[in-house]
């Protein structure tokens, strides 16, 4: 029996040495301005009810930790007890308390809970389409604007890790995650893991966290990804960033596991975020899946990865 069930990946933090030109670029990426705490750390949410999803404190740059939230301070103080550690104040709006952990490579995991939701704030509404026959928008012209997407939330998290059965050991039961994916190598080992919440009968994201064991590769953050509100939303806010000469990574394409639209981006201190749409909802129900490498770095459409994305 895993130690809990964690509900959802909340939010992730980072390095830079620039606050300001992290402000900017995630303005332009499309994220708000959370409500201020005044403790010197940058945070940003979506239009959702996380009050904060993306942190940054002034430093050197580089990926800091990952926050998953659980549903009680019973399952705090049950981390607390299993890994020796105590419980503390949360940081930044919505309060709460947490507990902060360290995985096998090194990762800082904090977990929280009692952390207040915020009130949502207005999204771009959802397009309608006509597609074939159905025609939902008959008589509706369609007219966008120039503007950054509207993220919504965040969505996952991807770590590369050097050990995959210790990674696996440590985060599973802990925090009770399903396996969605297992991406395995030609040799059989595990190459990669796409994982997401238990819910129970509730559908969630297909992963809330991939783990990617790299023979010879150090453990170091890949890509945070942030749910944007549609297909319009995210081609715009492609344009929008293109045309103030961000760094773009890879896409626009259709990933073939999680079955997303991805658009991915450098900010401005080399951290890769992806803007996503349309991902697959998986209950529990939901029986684990073998892929293979190609699968996971393949997409339905779009351009190949690029050499950088796969290294
Ligand atoms: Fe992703």
């Amino acid at each position: 029996m895993p130690i809990t069930r964690v509900l959802n990946v909340e939010s992730v933090r980072f390095g830079a040495p620039d606050l300001e030109t992290m402000r900017t670029f995630l303005l332009d990426f499309g994220l708000r301005e959370a409500e201020a705490t005044g403790d010197g750390i940058l945070r940003m949410r979506g239009t959702g009810v996380a009050p904060y999803i993306h942190e940054t404190e002034q430093g050197d740059a580089g990926f800091r930790c990952v926050t998953l939230r659980v549903g009680s301070r019973a399952d705090l103080e049950a981390l607390a007890a299993a890994d020796g550690v105590e419980i503390e104040p949360a940081t930044g709006p919505g309060g709460g308390e947490q507990v902060v952990l360290t995985d096998p490579d090194g990762y800082r995991v904090e977990v929280v809970a009692g952390k207040l939701r915020a009130a949502p704030l207005a999204a771009a509404a959802p397009q309608a389409w006509n597609v074939g026959e159905q025609r939902d928008r008959e008589g509706v012209a369609k007219r966008l604007v120039s503007a950054p997407a509207s993220v919504l939330r965040l969505g996952h998290i991807v770590l590369a890790v050097t050990n995959m059965a210790a990674t696996w050991a440590w985060w599973q039961s802990r925090f009770g995650l399903l396996v969605s994916d297992e991406v395995q190598a030609p040799n059989g080992d595990v190459a990669a893991m796409f994982v997401r919440c238990d819910c129970g009968a509730e559908a969630v994201d297909h992963h809330a966290l991939n783990f990617a064991a790299i023979p010879g590769m150090p453990a170091t953050f890949h890509h945070a990804a942030f749910e944007v509100a549609d297909l319009d939303d995210l081609m715009v806010g492609n344009a929008f960033l293109a045309e103030r000469g961000y760094v773009h990574d890879w896409g626009i394409g259709r990933h073939i596991l999680g079955s997303q639209v991805f658009d991915y981006w450098k900010d401005p201190f080399g951290h890769r975020v992806e803007h996503w749409t349309d991902g697959d909802y998986f209950d529990a129900s939901v029986p684990p899946n073998v892929a293979d490498i190609p699968t996971m770095l393949g997409h339905q459409w779009g351009p190949a990865a690029p050499a950088d994305f796969v290294a």
